[in-house]
């Protein structure tokens, strides 16, 4: 089966890091892929939103099999266009992603299924949402409608930063309608299945942290960190799935637009039980590169028969071990990242059996690989333990440098 394999971060890396070992796989190209998918397949310089010449690339290369990583191509009908030209594709239809592509959309869809979430307001004006806001004497968490890479959701403290917040929102994301919604505490976990648009399986949970700086201080990122499996009991665990994702893939499925690809439910854990925060059309990026490395068995043919509508008997069994993973981040990121600084060490950890390390904002400036990204390198360590994996990734840590480099030292602590 010849490959078409959509994106460029981390998580693409990790995709056709675990693609390339499928006895399925004959070609893999990546689009337009970085230097670490570079070593695992041919990478084609061709944008993840260039849909037409994304097309013509499948066709000229016999491709079988597309697999689009992240949501703006998919949000934007990518999947539909593969279809249309007969091409199978894992990743949803425009109008399944919409849940992720609108948050009012899916809390509709929630509420309607009957699924715990954070209870919300819709408004299209700023006024009136301030007014809301002044009235109820509280913090809502403010969120913009649509896609906004990470930067949509703001968690304000008091009616005063929840006013700041509305306005910010509404200035970065002109013209869309903002979400109030109940401010949720608890721990967080990710819980990422692959769905064929009527069943779930389950991938081992995982746990990201958001905030730039160690103690969960600083801005929201795309990321700086991530475990798997995250501490959760089974039954929990099972519940999410059972009552907080697939009664959103039934609901799916009775409107005609049904979810095939990878389903991330961010979820809260609170004292009265598990709430979805939000719906992801599509792998977690740190969460990606934890997971991948826990699963065995055949993630190609797995993909493959999400898009077949049909995972029928299809198992992907859990390793009993640990992965958890580092981001490695530019100077200036999150505001404005900066590109351009060498990046030292890679070579020297190439051979250490207990890590991986996952190219992301990376690219080739003869005779190094220099930034060009937020960020830059994932660095995943592996473990009998949570514990051990931890210090396998934290060991290669130490051995990679480049000009400002950022990371949190409190990983899974
Ligand atoms: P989202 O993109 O919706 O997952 O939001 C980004 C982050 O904001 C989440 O990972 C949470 O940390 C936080 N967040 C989102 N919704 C809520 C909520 N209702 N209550 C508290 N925190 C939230
Ligand atoms: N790690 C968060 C996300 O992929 O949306």
């Amino acid at each position: 089966m010849n490959v078409l394999l959509i994106g460029s971060g981390g998580r693409e890396h990790a995709l056709a890091w675990k693609l390339a070992q499928s006895p399925l796989l004959g070609e893999l190209l990546i689009a337009p892929g970085n230097p670490g998918t570079a070593l695992l397949g041919r990478n084609v310089p061709v944008n993840a939103n260039d849909q037409d010449l994304l097309l013509e690339v499948a066709r000229n290369a016999h491709i079988d099999f597309v697999v689009v990583g992240p949501e703006a191509p998919l949000v934007a009908g990518l999947a539909d266009r593969f279809a249309a030209a007969g091409i199978a594709v894992f990743g949803p239809t425009a109008a399944a992603a919409q849940i992720e592509g609108s948050k009012i959309f899916a809390k509709q869809v929630m509420q309607a299924a009957g699924v715990p979430t954070a209870a919300a307001h819709t408004f299209s004006s700023p006024a009136d949402a301030i007014a809301f806001a002044r009235l109820s004497k509280r913090p809502w968490v403010v969120k913009a409608d649509g896609l906004a890479a990470g930067k949509g959701v703001i968690v304000p403290t008091n009616v005063t930063t929840t006013v700041a917040a509305i306005e910010e929102i509404m200035a970065t994301s002109a013209g869309q309608r903002v979400l109030l919604e109940e401010l949720l505490v608890g721990e967080e976990v990710s819980v990422l299945a692959l769905c064929d648009g009527k069943h779930l399986l389950p991938l081992p949970p995982a746990r990201d942290h958001k905030r730039l700086r160690d103690g969960d201080q600083g801005p929201n990122t795309g990321g700086m960190g991530a475990f798997a499996p995250a501490e959760i009991d089974e039954e929990t665990f099972e519940l999410i799935v059972r009552d907080l994702m697939q009664p959103v893939v039934d609901a799916m499925a009775a409107r005609g637009t049904p979810f095939r690809g990878a389903l991330y439910a961010g979820v809260m854990l609170t004292a009265q039980g598990p709430r979805i925060l939000e719906f992801n059309a599509r792998f977690g990026d740190p969460e990606t590169q934890v997971i991948l490395p826990l699963i065995n068995g055949d993630l190609l043919a797995a993909l493959a028969a999400c898009a077949a509508g049909d995972l029928g008997n299809t198992e992907l069994p859990w390793a009993s071990s640990a992965a958890a993973c580092i981001v490695l981040a530019a100077a200036g990121y999150p505001a404005a990242p900066r590109s351009g600084d060498v990046i030292q060490g890679l070579e020297s950890v190439t051979d250490l059996g207990d890590v991986l390390v996952f190219h992301a904002g990376t690219t080739w400036e003869s005779p190094s690989i220099v930034t060009a990204g937020g960020r830059v390198l994932c660095v995943t360590g592996l473990g009998a333990t949570r514990r051990t994996a931890l210090d396998h990734a934290y060991e290669a840590v130490e051995l990679i440098n480049f000009a400002g480099m950022q990371f949190r030292r409190d990983i899974g602590r």
